[in-house]
Parts: structure tokens; C-alpha cells; sequence
């Protein structure tokens, strides 16, 4: 019998690259880190990605109330902006005053340095409980305020592995602190129909309903 460690353990070797994600919402703006992003499309002319924000991180509600949000993949010598973005709260401090960005076109804010940035407009959302997953079609693509990436990108193994020391305590304190407020929401899971959701428009005359296979 493997045991919910174990489990855990085992499944931690899904966790994603560790990126950083922006938001912004009449007038107010988050970004925090997160490592439970997918790509979420096979097709290169739709580019999705997917990912799961907890409710209880204040980025949420920014990017429910918006529906716009920017994923950045980040270079294996940003450990400083993890620290930054991804062990505080908004509601603690506004953490983007101290990092460089510019606004996007859908509006939420762009780090100028990153590997890449994905700016997505949510097109689905599913409640799992603790977190909504939030589906986002890609409508820009960039590498920050650079023309081209650099540098590696940061895997959550290379995290795990060069995680600085002194950070290890904060780390796990803040992880147990999200492992008991996600116990307590994991098993109340709401339907949510994401707004615009719903049967394909009918090319010819726009109209709603289901769309006949020809
Ligand atoms: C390596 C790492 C991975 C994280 N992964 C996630 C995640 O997948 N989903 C999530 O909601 N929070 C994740 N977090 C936690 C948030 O980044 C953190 O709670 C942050 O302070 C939220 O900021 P906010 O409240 O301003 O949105 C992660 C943090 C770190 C350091």
C-alpha cells in the first residue's frame, strides 16, 4: 500500500517549469509563481495552456474578475523574483513595484525579464476545490522586454536542486500553510460554467446552438 507521502512524492514529477504569472484587474495588479502550468493544445494554430491558481492567493480573483492573465517562463538565474513574487501576498505589499514591467496588450502587466511571456485571455475554468483551473487561449507571444530568450529555462527540477538554503524553512512553512487551506476547500468542488461557454456560433448566421457535422 503507498502511502499519501509517498504519493505526493510520486506525484510531484508533474509539477511544471516554475513561471511567474501576472494579472490586473480595475487598476490592480499581482504577480506571484506558480508549478502547475501545461500546455494545453496540440494544434500550433491554437496555442492553450492550462493552469491551477489557488483561491486563497489573491492573484485569483484578479484573474477570475478579468479572465486576462500573462504566464512567463523564467530563466534559471531568477531565484531572486521567485522569492519575490511567490512567498508574498499582494495584500501584504504591492509586489510589481520592484520589478521591471511594461503593460501588455490585453492589458495585464509584462516582465521585461524573463525567458518567455505568453499573454492569454481564459476561455474555460473548472473548480477543483482549492484552486480553479484556468484555461488560456495565447494571443501574444514575446521574451519579456527582450527580442530573443536567454538563458535556460527554470524547470522545477533545476528548482528543487538549487532552492538557496536559506530559503528551505520559509518554503516549507508557506507550502504546509497552503496544504491546510487546501484540505479544507478540496472537497467542496462547484460547477462553473465560464462565461461565453457554450454550443459553437453558427458561422452563417451567428446565432447559438449546436453546429451540424457537414
Ligand atoms: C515554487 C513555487 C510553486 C508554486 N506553485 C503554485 C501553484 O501551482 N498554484 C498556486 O496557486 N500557487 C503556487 N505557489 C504559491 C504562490 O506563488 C504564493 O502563494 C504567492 O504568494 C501568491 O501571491 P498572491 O497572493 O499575490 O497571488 C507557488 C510558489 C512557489 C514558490
Amino acid at each position: 500500500m503507498v502511502g499519501p507521502d509517498d504519493t505526493y512524492q510520486l506525484l510531484r514529477n508533474l509539477t511544471s517549469p516554475v513561471v511567474a504569472i501576472t494579472s490586473e484587474h480595475g487598476g490592480q495588479r499581482d504577480g506571484m509563481i506558480i508549478d502547475s502550468a501545461i500546455r494545453a493544445s496540440i494544434v500550433p494554430t491554437i496555442p492553450r495552456l492550462a493552469m491551477f491558481i489557488h483561491k486563497f492567493n489573491d492573484s485569483h480573483d484578479l484573474i477570475f474578475a478579468s479572465g486576462r492573465f500573462v504566464l512567463h517562463l523564467l530563466r534559471q538565474d531568477q531565484f531572486a523574483l521567485i522569492r519575490q513574487l511567490g512567498f508574498v501576498h499582494r495584500r501584504e505589499r504591492d509586489k510589481l513595484a520592484e520589478v521591471p514591467h511594461h503593460p501588455g496588450r490585453l492589458g495585464a502587466p509584462v516582465l521585461d525579464e524573463c525567458y518567455a511571456h505568453f499573454e492569454c485571455r481564459v476561455v474555460n475554468a473548472m473548480d477543483t476545490g482549492s484552486s480553479t483551473c484556468f484555461l488560456g487561449d495565447v494571443e501574444e507571444v514575446g521574451y519579456g522586454a527582450a527580442a530573443t530568450p536567454r538563458g535556460e529555462v527554470m524547470t522545477a527540477a533545476y528548482f528543487r536542486a538549487n532552492i538557496p538554503a536559506e530559503w528551505r524553512d520559509d518554503y516549507l512553512r508557506l507550502l504546509a500553510i497552503a496544504q491546510t487551506s487546501g484540505l479544507e476547500l478540496s472537497r467542496n468542488i462547484q460547477p462553473l460554467v465560464w462565461r461565453g461557454v457554450g454550443p459553437a456560433r453558427d458561422p452563417a448566421s451567428g446565432a447559438r446552438g449546436p453546429v451540424e457535422a457537414p
